[in-house]
């Protein structure tokens, strides 16, 4: 306890509160207590890493796999705002999210405008994006097969397209994002991927298949029908190879409590942020038909997310 107070500077006269908070924690399974050693001056104890708090660690290993800035964007100021004025978001006829009644601007719009908030953001995109990717490749890799051009739709700073590129050198890939996106990029001259800076709504790159990951679940069903019929005009024929990669919620995909709870709490912070909403099935099913698609498979092999293949 002693070795966490000094790690974290508090104050010797907050060691007890130390030892509140960290009681809540073990009992959330974010820490385990290690029963005390003999030696231990009394101090409160020890702890150890839970699989849970293992995904937060920045350092050694585990530093290229940290989900801790997707943790710290989720609990910033400009996301927890809008949160806490839903009782009055609740009571107007406005069609504005909460986060646009509370910050006066969309989720994109103050990306661009606070550079700080926005370098967190796309950071937390980039550190799950490898997460997920590793996993997808990983356990549904068959979903590649056959692709040798991959367009990732809206996807941020590159870190989706790159995995995909690093695991299959024969896929060329390419990134779509708005230009403030593409400008907070380092220029690389090696990079496995390139990089187009523009609006999906007008405009996507041609592709064998493209890639909207955690993207979808950010819009209207009127904005991904719309979303969905510009993918369409990008990519050939369903006998050509041509296919969508969808990278989201499907509310009740899992049978496990955890997940499900977990894809509740994310509508429900998707809804705070965005026009968005995490869809079920039927609801996913409805905009694909909508958009023309015909045929698509849910692959519900990422834990609370899916895979969803459709075809034109
Ligand atoms: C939730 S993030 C997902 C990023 C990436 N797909 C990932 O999962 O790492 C949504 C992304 O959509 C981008 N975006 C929003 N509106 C867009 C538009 N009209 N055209 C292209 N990209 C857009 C944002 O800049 C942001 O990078």
């Amino acid at each position: 306890m002693d070795d966490l107070r000094a790690a974290l500077s508090l104050h010797p006269s907050k060691l007890p509160f130390l030892r509140r908070v960290m009681r809540v924690l073990v009992a959330s399974g974010i820490f385990a207590q290690v029963e005390e050693e003999e030696g231990d001056d009394g101090a409160g104890g020890y702890y150890r890493l839970t699989p849970v708090s293992s995904l937060l660690v920045t350092t050694g290993d585990r530093a290229g796999r940290s989900l801790l800035s997707m943790v710290l964007v989720q609990l910033s100021p400009l996301c927890v705002m809008p949160a806490t004025s839903m009782a009055e978001w609740l009571k107007t006829g406005k069609e504005e999210t909460a986060f646009e009644m509370t910050h006066g601007a969309g989720m994109w719009r103050i990306c661009s405008h606070a550079p700080e908030f926005g370098q967190l953001f796309n950071n937390a995109m980039a550190t799950d994006s490898r997460f997920i990717m590793d996993m997808a490749i990983h356990r549904a890799g068959q979903v590649f097969d056959k692709i040798t051009s991959l367009v990732d739709v809206a996807g941020g700073t590159g870190g989706a397209a790159r995995v995909v590129a690093t695991a299959f050198p024969h896929i060329k890939c390419t990134v779509l994002d708005l230009p403030h996106v593409m400008d907070s990029i380092p220029a690389d001259h090696g990079d496995v991927v390139q990089f187009v800076a523009g609006d999906m709504m007008d405009f996507i790159p041609k592709a064998d298949a493209l890639l909207l990951k955690f993207v979808l679940h950010d819009w209207s069903d009127e904005d991904c029908i719309k979303i969905l019929k510009r993918c369409k005009e990008a990519i050939p024929s369903r006998d050509a190879g041509g296919k969508i990669i969808i990278i989201d919620v499907v509310v009740g995909s899992s049978s496990q409590a955890m997940c499900q709870g977990t894809q509740q709490l994310f509508d429900l912070i998707i809804s705070v942020l965005t026009p968005g909403k995490e869809r079920d099935e039927e609801e996913w099913c409805s905009i694909f038909k909508e958009a023309g698609f015909t045929k698509y498979k849910i692959s519900p092999v990422l834990g609370f997310r899916s895979i969803i293949e459709v075809f034109p």
